[in-house]
């Protein structure tokens, strides 16, 4: 009986009571007329030991105190309305369904791949939306007259021309650069604007994803490695194709497609008939991109990717039109569900 007691003793020191439920149930499991303390009192009646009586009766009115000082002490919690407990409610009824939201696709598709980046060493950083013209273009080797630095691309602010939108997260890279040495082994995510006209295949605001290593002796092979890991892993077996292409930020520079094929008709429509859709850009750093953020190209190489994720998710998905993804339409999001994530 003693070692029940003490067990008691210890179980009520470490219990925490929540709400008035808790509280209640407590109450009703110790000091009601069947609780614990009641039955122990009956037990301790037929101890005929004098010596056990005192003994067992000392600690037993010590559990007593505790019980009461954990009531007294969760007072506070009973006239606290932070529970709205109905004593009369009647728990045999079935519950009510709860309606469970849903995951937006383009973070299912967000995600995703950053998890494939991430099984191979890449650490998520994020950056800033509101960027200065150096991080966004200037660092990365864009020249003056680039036509993207353009006000018809760029959302600048109107008081200060030298702040804008991010056109890209490529100016995540450069901040990380600047404050890091390599090796460097980074992804990166978020919302990206670019002043476009607003139609089923674009839109001013989406989503990118870019990544970045630098370290002695990168390759133009663990560029293509990379990819190739990349994509079989979000598709599966689909063929690429790499094709050369311009960015300031990457010498040489390149574009991957996907093969859809041409026997779907929104294939056909997706890759305006070639049956190739355009998914992602890529290319080693150029060394004048080391060199502004203090990386000496001498030593260190590196490549980067960038891709959009509504269009990976239009893909994905085989929805035909962008701005569905902004459109809040509530038929359109409970497709995705949760469960599937
Ligand atoms: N920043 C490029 C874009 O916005 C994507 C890219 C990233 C291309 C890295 C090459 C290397 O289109």
């Amino acid at each position: 009986m003693i070692n029940k007691i003490i067990k008691l003793k210890k179980i009520i020191k470490y219990l925490s009571l929540h709400n008035k439920e808790d509280l209640y149930f407590f109450k009703i499991k110790y000091l009601g007329k069947k609780g614990i303390l009641n039955s122990l009192f009956k037990d301790f009646k037929k101890i005929h030991s004098k010596y056990e009586k005192k003994k067992i009766g000392k600690i037993l009115n010590e559990l007593k105190k505790n019980i009461l000082e954990k009531i007294n002490n969760n007072k506070k919690i009973n006239k606290s309305n932070n529970t709205d407990i109905n004593f009369n409610t009647d728990i045999t009824l079935p519950g009510k369904k709860i309606n469970y939201g849903s995951i937006h696709p383009i973070s299912i598709i967000e995600k995703k791949i950053l998890k494939i980046f991430n099984n191979i060493g890449f650490n998520f950083i994020s950056g800033q939306e509101i960027e200065d013209d150096w991080h966004n273009f200037t660092a990365l080797n864009f020249e003056k007259d680039h036509p993207s630095r353009d006000m018809q691309d760029t959302f600048f602010f109107k008081k200060n021309n030298s702040f804008l939108l991010r056109t890209h997260t490529s100016s995540v890279q450069i901040r990380y650069m600047k404050k890091n040495t390599p090796p460097i082994r980074i992804i990166s995510s978020g919302k990206v604007y670019r002043n476009e006209t607003i139609s089923a295949k674009s839109n001013c605001m989406f989503h990118q994803i870019e990544g970045l290593c630098v370290d002695k002796k990168i390759s133009f092979l663990d560029l293509k490695k990379n990819i190739e890991y990349f994509i079989k892993n979000l598709f599966g077996n689909k063929k690429i194709r790499i094709r050369p292409s311009y960015f300031p930020f990457t010498e040489p520079s390149l574009e991957i497609d996907v093969l859809l094929g041409k026997k779907k008709k929104n294939h056909i429509k997706m890759t305006k008939g070639t049956g190739w859709l355009e998914i992602m850009g890529c290319g080693m750093v150029d060394p004048n991109v080391l060199k502004n953020v203090n990386i000496d190209p001498n030593i260190y190489s590196g490549y980067a990717f960038g891709l959009g994720i509504e269009r990976i998710a239009i893909l994905y998905y085989e929805i035909d039109d962008i701005r569905m993804f902004l459109e809040n339409d509530l038929r359109f999001l409970k497709q995705f569900n949760f469960l599937n994530y």
